[in-house]
């Protein structure tokens, strides 16, 4: 903290990082001191058995993907952060959310502060009937909305986006950092006590660099970030925090002319377009509780370029990194003076040591211009790959081995499992996943 204006922050040398954040009569109560010793008797802790919770059951959006991200439906007073690169859908399915509720007898409203009544009726149109039942007001004072919501007290609210709001008693511009705390915070006071369920929208671009909404993630319930490549028509939410639920759950959409559709069964979806090409290779990947199957491409190409590119999509950089370096050293080839890409396909993303085994047979196929598969069919694999070249075991091994055998893909390269899966051929070196491939391919040529 400081209490003038400085350039150049004190704490971590940083500039113009620093926020103007002004002090409400209300806090500039009891000094430090008068702290300690309160007036009347000390308020009793209570054991929390005897603590009322509410049973009030939970609010389904009817998006399926949604209610399972947020743990089975917005929970009623909640309020809920949803980040995601303009562009990505937000608007889209709010509105489709709000519009479910609504027609399921719910009182909802939708705040804009974004665009204009117009813009989104010409969304809701896409959208359907429901969506165009939806109560809107275009709006960006906090005092205006905090208003609204006292007097029509919905049951589910979107505030699309908490980076247009401002606050007069605040200084700063709107989506300035105390801007947004402060709408967010005030929101909240108003919401939680009338038990509104609030679902804030807020941009966060794809780096994470504009720090805007994540300086709420503390303040919120629930934190959903919304992902993909615009240019591609697959999006996944994922939950990065849920007081209410598990964080590990990923929904997929596919955006459509009439809105996002689900994808209930993806990896349908992804083996569907993988190939048996070199540097193709399936990964048996875990999002959430449901196993997903996805196509790990590669490609390598010889480079004069000093140091030569590593382009990742969809996987860790630097596990990509290391990855390159444990093939080279651990009996794959050297990849010193080539340009790598490696992709996830359809613009899904894993986060996941689990996917190491997949990028490194994707790369030596790639490097050696053949296809994995012994049968002219993808191969499948997943594992971690350690720094001296085993194969680490990841957890579910069962549930990835068994969604690879439903698509017929198997049997199934990876670390050893606890005990024995059908399907599942251990392999407890990369040296020796990659010894298996080259002698699949050897099966392969000679057939
Ligand atoms: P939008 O929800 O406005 O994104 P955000 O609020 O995250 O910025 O929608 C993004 C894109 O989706 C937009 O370019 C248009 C497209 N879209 C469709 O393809 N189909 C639809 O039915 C709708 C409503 C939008
Ligand atoms: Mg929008």
């Amino acid at each position: 903290m400081s209490l003038s204006w400085t350039g150049r922050c004190p704490g971590c040398g940083e500039w113009n990082t620093l926020v103007e954040a002004r002090r409400r009569d209300s806090q500039a109560g009891p000094r430090r001191g008068s702290e300690r010793s309160p007036a009347g008797p000390s308020p009793r802790p209570v054991p929390l058995r005897d603590v009322e919770a509410p049973a009030a059951g939970r609010l389904l959006t009817g998006i399926g993907e949604l209610d399972r991200v947020l743990g089975g439906g917005i929970v009623p007073g909640s309020l809920v952060l949803l980040g995601g690169p303009p562009g990505i859908g937000k608007s889209t399915l709010t509105g489709m959310a709000v519009g479910n509720l609504g027609a399921a007898g719910r009182r909802v409203l939708y705040v804009s502060g974004e665009e204009s009544a117009a813009q989104v009726r010409l969304r809701a149109e896409r959208l359907g009937e429901p969506a165009l039942a939806v109560p809107a007001l275009v709006e960006t004072s906090v005092a205006a909305v905090l208003a609204t919501l006292e007097a029509e007290h919905p049951e589910a609210c979107v505030i699309d986006s908490i980076q247009t709001l401002h606050s007069d008693g605040m200084t700063g511009t709107p989506g300035s950092v105390g801007q947004v705390r402060e709408a967010a915070a005030a929101i909240m006071e108003v919401a939680k006590p009338l038990g509104i369920a609030v679902i804030l929208v807020g941009h966060v671009t794809k780096d994470g660099t504009v720090a805007g909404p994540r300086v709420l993630e503390h303040l919120v319930d629930c934190v959903l970030l919304f992902e993909g490549e615009r240019e591609r028509s697959f999006r996944t939410l994922r939950a990065l925090k849920n007081r209410f639920g598990a964080t590990s759950e990923v929904g997929v959409f596919e955006m459509r002319s009439g809105g996002l559709v689900e994808v209930a069964d993806p990896s349908a979806r992804f083996v569907g377009e993988a190939s048996d090409a070199a540097g193709s290779c399936v990964l048996c990947a875990m999002e959430g509780s449901r196993p997903l199957l996805v196509e790990v491409q590669a490609l390598v190409a010889p480079t004069e370029i000093v140091p030569p590119r590593r382009v990742a999509t969809g996987i860790d950089r630097n596990r990509l990194a290391m990855v390159i370096a444990v093939l080279a050293r651990h009996g794959g080839p050297s990849l010193a003076s080539a340009d790598v890409f490696a992709n996830l396909a359809g613009g899904v993303r894993v986060d996941e040591p689990g996917a190491d085994l997949a990028v490194a047979l994707a790369l030596a196929s790639a490097h050696r211009g053949e296809p994995l598969g012994a049968t002219g069919k993808p191969l499948a694999c997943f594992g971690e790959v350690g720094l001296t070249g085993e194969l680490r075991f990841v957890p579910h091994p069962e549930r990835r081995v068994a969604e690879a055998l439903k698509f017929g893909l198997g049997p199934v390269l990876a670390p050893r499992a606890g005990e024995r899966v059908e399907g599942l051929a251990p392999v407890p070196t990369l040296a020796d996943a990659l010894r298996r491939c080259r002698a699949g391919s050897r099966l392969r040529r000679a057939a």
